[in-house]
């Protein structure tokens, strides 16, 4: 994705630290309104080189996406899992007979996928999986202060849970993250159990966030978690760029 970018754009905080009037902006915005891809990259798709089933894994076996997604919540970066993750489940031998049903596992045995999975680990060639989101060098993006903070996997990247082939949900434009930042209340769940200690919402449970943001009561527990753990999205360009 790096290359949509070209490295000159890099420069831009430096640019906003210079030459910060409104003209010159307007300028640089206008033309760089036209070279950003925000807005095709809704929807952006890349086939990935083996077909890994969010649906599957994160749905109907409802496995939580910390168990691959591990730094999601302690670093600025979402990793995405190495092949050993796979293997704990897809090594081969007595591939997942204990834990589910004999059929699935004959057919593990054959499925094109599974044996590239093997043959990777096997290699010790990291599987070379296609980015899908991505944010401009020059902006700051930081996982774990938003998790903290309340707001799920669910507000950025949509219902990944149903996902058979990972899309971008959301523009991921400034204006996008601006949008949130000016009401964030809209998007907050209790995930430390500061409102209801009995009840901490599990932050990758994205059925139950789903119904929590669209329930008529939302706005008051959001504005109530605002003030309870002070939260402040900034708003100021240095925040994001620097
Ligand atoms: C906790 C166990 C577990 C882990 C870890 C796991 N899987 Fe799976 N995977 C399963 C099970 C169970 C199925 C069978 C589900 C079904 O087909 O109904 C499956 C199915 C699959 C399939 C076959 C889907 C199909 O029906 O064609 C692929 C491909 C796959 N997994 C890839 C991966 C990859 C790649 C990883 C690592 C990123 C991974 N899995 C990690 C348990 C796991
Ligand atoms: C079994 C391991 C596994 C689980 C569980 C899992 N993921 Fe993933 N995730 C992957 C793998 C492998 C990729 C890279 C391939 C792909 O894009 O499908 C990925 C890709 C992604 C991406 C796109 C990354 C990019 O390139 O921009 C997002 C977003 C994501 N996962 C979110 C989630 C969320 C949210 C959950 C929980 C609901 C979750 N994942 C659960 C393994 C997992
Ligand atoms: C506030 C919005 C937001 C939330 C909440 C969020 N993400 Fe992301 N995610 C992003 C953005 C923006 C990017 C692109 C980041 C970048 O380019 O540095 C991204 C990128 C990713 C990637 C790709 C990383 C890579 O290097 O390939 C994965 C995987 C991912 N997110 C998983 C998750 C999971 C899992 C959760 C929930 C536990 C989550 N995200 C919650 C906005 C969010
Ligand atoms: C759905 C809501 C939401 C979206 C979307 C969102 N944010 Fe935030 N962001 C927050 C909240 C809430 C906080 C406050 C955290 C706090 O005060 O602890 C925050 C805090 C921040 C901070 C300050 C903390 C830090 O990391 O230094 C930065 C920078 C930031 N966001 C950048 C972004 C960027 C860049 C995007 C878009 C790519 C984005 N955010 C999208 C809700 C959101
Ligand atoms: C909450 C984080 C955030 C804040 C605050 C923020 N930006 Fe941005 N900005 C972004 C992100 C993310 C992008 C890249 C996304 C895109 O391509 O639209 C971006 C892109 C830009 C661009 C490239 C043009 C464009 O729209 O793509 C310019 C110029 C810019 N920002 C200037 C500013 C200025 C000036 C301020 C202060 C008034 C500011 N930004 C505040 C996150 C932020």
């Amino acid at each position: 994705m790096s290359t949509l970018f070209p490295q000159w754009m890099n420069a831009l905080p430096g640019a906003v630290a210079v030459g910060l009037g409104a003209a010159g902006v307007g300028v640089i915005g206008g033309v760089w309104y036209y070279f950003t891809p925000s807005y095709w990259e809704v929807g952006y798709m890349p086939e990935q080189p083996v077909a890994f089933s969010h649906q599957i894994h994160a749905g109907q076996l409802g496995m939580d996406c910390r168990y691959c997604h591990t730094n999601v919540e302690d670093s600025s970066h979402a990793n995405v899992p190495d092949t050993a993750t796979c293997i704990n489940c897809h090594a081969g031998d007595d591939e997942l007979g204990g834990y589910f049903n004999i059929d699935l596992w004959e057919a593990h045995k054959v499925n094109q996928n599974l044996v590239k999975v093997r043959t990777a680990y096997a290699e010790e060639k990291p599987i070379q999986w296609r980015r899908i989101h991505k944010v401009p060098d020059y902006a700051h993006f930081n996982h774990a202060v938003h998790l903290n903070a309340g707001v799920s996997c669910y507000s950025c990247h949509g219902r990944i849970d149903q996902m058979e082939v990972v899309y971008q949900k959301e523009s991921l434009s400034m204006g996008w993250c601006l949008e949130c930042h000016r009401e964030p209340e809209k998007y907050l769940v209790d995930v430390d159990g500061v409102l209801d200690p009995e009840n901490p919402v599990r932050i990758t449970d994205l059925a139950t966030v789903e119904k929590l943001l669209n329930s008529p009561d939302q706005r008051e527990r959001g504005l109530k978690l605002v003030e309870t753990k002070q939260l402040q999205p900034p708003e100021h360009c240095a925040a994001c760029h620097y």
